[in-house]
């Protein structure tokens, strides 16, 4: 009998996401075994477990998924998880927490693309401000842009919380090159003036950037949210948006929605889960996968 397709999904939560869970089975997967309310001191324990027991056919047939809703506490069980392999003993494993790593890719790759198609240019040099940005997904977004050459800012409630988050971002997944700084919403009215592209990738249905706003940009290219719950998250854009022009903007802006963002969101994490599937070498899956991924499907929408 022919091995069956078995994912290893570990999450900090209480519950594993069902999106996840959907997404494995539907990518190939056989089974997808939840593992909940996980610790980083369990991680090595977990992957040894899952490693030695069906030998190296198995081992092509088996994979680990890290979830959760911390970015950085996902990034540090992957590098736990590949310390405890035990070559040839050793199984692909991919990091999508809060599905923050693909969505973020998502969100940046049509950014990109819409920076090229309607301005001919790119994020190099770009100032991009980051709005809720604090969240995982937001974190992440904010990485990948700095990572491409913009100027980020990391915009939330709170000023030394925001900072904190930048220099995280910056140590901990742009390898302390990418100059990220952390900013304080008291300070949109003039970060606006002088921003290119909007991330809204606040907590679901807040309005991040007002019409007034909107307006008072007058550089601003590219806009994009994330978030499906109205209100949306900037003002004259909406889920369907997919490179219109925003309401109210005197720059001729355009808008990206969440609708967009989550069909390259829903590729990508589709197309890592395959791959995982399909190698014959184990692959350790993080944004930077995710994010060369959506680029080639964000040029395609
Ligand atoms: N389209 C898709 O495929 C997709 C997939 C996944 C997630 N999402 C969406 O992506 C967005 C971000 O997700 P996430 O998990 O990174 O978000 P999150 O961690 O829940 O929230 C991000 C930030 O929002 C700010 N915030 C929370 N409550 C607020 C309030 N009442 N007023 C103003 N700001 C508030 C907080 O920043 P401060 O405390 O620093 O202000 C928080 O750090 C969500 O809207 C989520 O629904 C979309």
């Amino acid at each position: 009998m022919e091995k069956p397709y078995i994912l290893h999904m570990f999450t900090t939560e209480k519950n594993l996401s069902p999106f996840d869970v959907n997404m494995a089975l539907d990518a190939g997967w056989t089974s997808a075994i939840p593992y909940l309310q996980v610790e980083a001191s369990e991680i090595q324990g977990l992957v040894q477990d899952a490693i030695f027991s069906r030998g190296p056919a198995g081992v092509k047939r088996t994979g680990i998924f890290i979830g959760g809703r911390d970015a950085k506490l996902a990034a540090d069980m992957v590098r736990t998880a590949q310390k405890s392999m035990v070559p040839p003993f050793e199984v692909s494993v991919f990091a999508d927490p809060s599905g923050a790593f693909t969505t973020a890719a998502a969100m940046v790759a049509v950014v990109e693309h819409e920076l090229e198609t309607k301005f001919h240019t790119d994020l190099k040099g770009k100032k991009v401000l980051a709005l809720g940005g604090t969240g995982p997904v937001g974190q992440i977004a904010a990485t990948l842009a700095a990572k491409a050459g913009a100027e980020v800012r990391i915009i939330g409630r709170q000023l030394e919380k925001a900072q904190a988050i930048a220099h995280l971002c910056d140590s901990e997944f742009g390898e302390g090159q990418t100059q990220i700084l952390g900013d304080a919403d008291a300070n949109k009215g003039e970060l606006i003036l002088d921003a290119d592209v909007v991330f809204a990738t606040a907590a679901a249905g807040i309005e991040v950037l007002s019409a007034e706003l909107v307006a008072k940009a007058p550089l601003l290219k590219v806009a994009a949210d994330v978030n499906a719950v109205p209100p949306s998250g900037i003002s004259g854009l909406n889920a369907h948006h997919r490179g219109n022009p925003i309401e109210g903007s005197l720059s001729g802006a355009v808008g990206v929605g969440a609708l967009a963002i989550g069909n390259i969101k829903y590729k990508t994490q589709s197309a890592l889960l395959a791959r995982m599937r399909e190698t014959d070498r184990p692959v350790y899956l993080s944004f930077d996968d995710a994010f060369e991924l959506a680029r080639t499907f964000a040029k395609k929408l």
